[in-house]
């Protein structure tokens, strides 16, 4: 079997090699296993919106993780750029939330308000301030909640970054290496089963996004959380027609570098499928030219799809499985693992190491299982 690691990370995907670069940084001796390609499933299908007040709107530890890790960025910007030459592409100029109706308006008001109570920077602008700044929008909107704060990245690059740190830092990554199963449990060494033969470790993480619950169920634990593809795509314009990332209850339009703009995302629950579907590009398609009807004349680039893990109360997994203990589990991101994972990583390196971790912490442990509401 040769080498033995301190750890086994199960998945290649931004939560996985975010992981392998925090314990990395702690000295552990990592191995990485990935069935295809680094950041080939959500990871890259992902726009990368950094958005912990637009997706995040109540209180709660999500909003606390969310919070946290977004304030990470500017900082991982640097230490990746430093380490890897990677340049993840991190834009923090901020977001614009529409209001089409005045129900939108009012709930809109109500999260400005419980946010600005939270100490986050968020406002109501009319739909004047709001064409003032980005003339090319639709007139059709009555304004916007504006959050400054709120930033993208390019995430399949944050994804290579991560990976490329980690190996910079020691760490291994097999690519096209499939783990079949998890082996001698109350050993003192844990044995993963692969395409490519076993691997021991003394912890494993799995960070195997929406296939995790396949993975854990040989280890019998029913994990709820279930699939829920994603369909995007992406155009090109001759000049730049829109400054901040705009979301409306229908799509988000995200300016990338070089005059792209992403457009995203259907919601197509309880499939594996990454096929796009016609229909699903037609309604996004519809979506994006009433919010920026200039979008009509850009050349459409191309279309793509990715599986998003959703979990049954809607919070990710990041714990121990509650009967080995040396299994650990970080999945479950659902719309915002990219966001989330800097503070994934450097939790899942905390747990390892057995540091002292955020009170937040319980709300996202594998103990809620057992709850009803999780049945
Ligand atoms: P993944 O990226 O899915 O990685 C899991 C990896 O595990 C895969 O590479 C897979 O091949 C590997 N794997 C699975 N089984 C095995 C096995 N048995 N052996 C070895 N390897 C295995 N989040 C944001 O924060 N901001 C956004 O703007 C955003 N936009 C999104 C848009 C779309 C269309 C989609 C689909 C998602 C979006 N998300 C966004 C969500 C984000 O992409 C996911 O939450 C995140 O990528 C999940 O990362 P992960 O590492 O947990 O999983
Ligand atoms: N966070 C955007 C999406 O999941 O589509």
């Amino acid at each position: 079997m040769g080498t033995s690691y301190d750890v086994i990370i199960i998945g290649g995907g931004v939560n996985g090699c975010a992981s392998a670069y925090y314990l990395s940084k702690t000295g552990k001796k990592i191995l990485l296993l990935e069935k295809d390609r680094i950041a080939s499933k959500a990871s890259s299908a992902a726009a990368g919106m950094l958005g912990a007040q637009v997706e995040v709107t109540e209180a709660g530890p999500l909003f606390e993780l969310a919070k946290e890790s977004r304030a990470i960025f500017p900082h991982l910007q640097q230490d990746l750029k430093e380490l890897t030459g990677i340049d993840i592409e991190l834009v923090q100029k901020g977001m614009l939330k529409l209001a089409y109706h005045e129900e939108e308006v009012m709930s809109l008001k109500k999260t400005i308000a419980l946010q600005q109570g939270l100490g986050e920077k968020a406002a109501w602008i009319s739909k004047e301030e709001v064409l003032r700044r980005e003339p090319d929008l639709g007139v059709e909107m009555l304004g916007a909640m504006d959050i400054p704060m709120d930033g993208h990245v390019n995430p399949e690059k944050l994804t290579h970054a991560f990976a490329k740190a980690a190996i910079t830092l020691g760490a291994e990554i097999k690519e096209y290496v499939e783990v079949y199963s998890i082996q001698d449990l109350n050993q003192e060494t844990v044995k993963v089963e692969t395409s490519e033969g076993s691997f021991a470790g003394d912890s494993i993480v799995v960070t195997a996004g929406a296939w995790s619950k396949r993975i854990l169920s040989e280890l019998g634990l029913n994990l709820p959380s279930y699939p829920v593809k994603g369909e995007c795509f992406s155009v090109l314009t001759d000049k730049p027609i829109l400054e901040s990332t705009i979301f409306t209850d229908s799509c988000y339009i995200v300016p990338k570098s070089g005059n792209r703009l992403v457009v995203g995302a259907t919601m197509v629950p309880h499939t594996f499928s990454e096929k796009v579907s016609i229909g699903g590009l037609a309604s996004l398609m519809k979506e994006a030219i009433r919010t920026l009807p200039a979008i009509e004349h850009a050349s459409f680039e191309r279309t793509w799809a990715g599986i998003r893990p959703q979990t049954g109360d809607g919070l990710p997994f990041l714990g121990k499985h509650p009967t080995f203990p040396s299994i650990f589990i970080a999945t479950g991101h659902y719309r915002n693992g990219i966001l989330l994972s800097p503070i994934t990583g450097k939790l899942v390196a905390g747990m390892i190491n057995g540091w002292k971790l955020p009170d937040y912490m319980l709300a996202f442990g594998l103990e809620r299982i057992q709850e009803p509401s999780m049945r």
